[in-house]
């Protein structure tokens, strides 16, 4: 059973405003891609990563984590595409294309650099237990409402029902394949497979596990290194 992780890391970061891919951003010196990467090998479940890179980044992105192959390990990097969305489907047509025996994929933020490996662990084990689609997921700490196009409130859904979703997010491939191939719309994977009406399935998530988009967040992640052990 082949688990490929599948690393769109192609956007272009401008909110961190470092004028460089967001993945190629250091945090104590390593890259966000790399040190996320590095998380999923650690899992030692994955035997391969896709890094969707910037098309006019591939050959850095490839410098930076061609030493993270490990044993057991390999890192491929393709150019990505123009949304998300395609980096994503770009580097599972890779994978099913150049990797033998692909059964599950995970779909993984260069941004959740500091994603601990028990949380790959539990998303590849619940696929490989038969869910077709798992989410890492956390409860929701704030009251949250919905507004109309004015900010006036509509509605204040339950809390206790509701979760803030995090990566990797893992699937049977077939099953994203068939999302992708779709051409339905929706902001993460997890979306896409939910709309074609395969039931996806929830396991713990972490706080570490958080997406680095603004300069806070990027205070936030050398506070966790520098906590004892960190
Ligand atoms: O911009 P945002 O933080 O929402 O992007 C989420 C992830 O998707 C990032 O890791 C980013 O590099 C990636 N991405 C991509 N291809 C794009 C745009 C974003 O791989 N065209």
């Amino acid at each position: 059973m082949g688990v490929v992780a599948l690393v769109p890391a192609a956007g272009r970061g401008e909110r961190l405003g470092y004028g460089m891919p967001k993945a190629l951003v250091p945090v104590d010196g390593v890259p966000l891609l790399a040190r996320a990467v590095r998380g999923l090998l650690a899992s030692g479940r994955v035997q391969h990563v896709v890094i969707a890179a910037p098309p006019s980044d591939v050959d850095t992105v490839s410098t930076v984590t061609a030493p993270l192959a490990q044993a057991g390990g390999a890192v491929h990097v393709v150019a990505g595409g123009a949304e998300r969305s395609d980096s994503v489907r770009l580097a599972l047509e890779h994978a099913l294309r150049e990797i033998p025996d692909t059964s599950i994929v995970l779909v993984h933020d260069a941004a959740r650099a500091f994603t601990p490996p028990e949380v790959v662990r539990a998303v590849v084990d619940a696929v490989a237990a038969g869910h077709p689609a798992v989410i890492p997921v956390l409860p929701v700490a704030d009251t949250v409402k919905q507004v109309d196009a004015n900010g006036v409130v509509v509605a204040t859904p339950d809390r206790a029902v509701l979760r803030v979703v995090q990566t990797p997010q893992g699937f049977d491939a077939r099953v994203l394949l068939r999302a992708h191939e779709s051409g339905l719309h929706a902001t993460d994977d997890a979306g896409l497979v939910e709309r074609l009406g395969v039931p996806v399935v929830t396991v713990p998530g972490h706080q570490d596990a958080m997406k680095i988009t603004t300069r806070f967040d990027l205070a936030v992640a050398e506070a966790l290194l520098a906590r004892p052990g960190g």
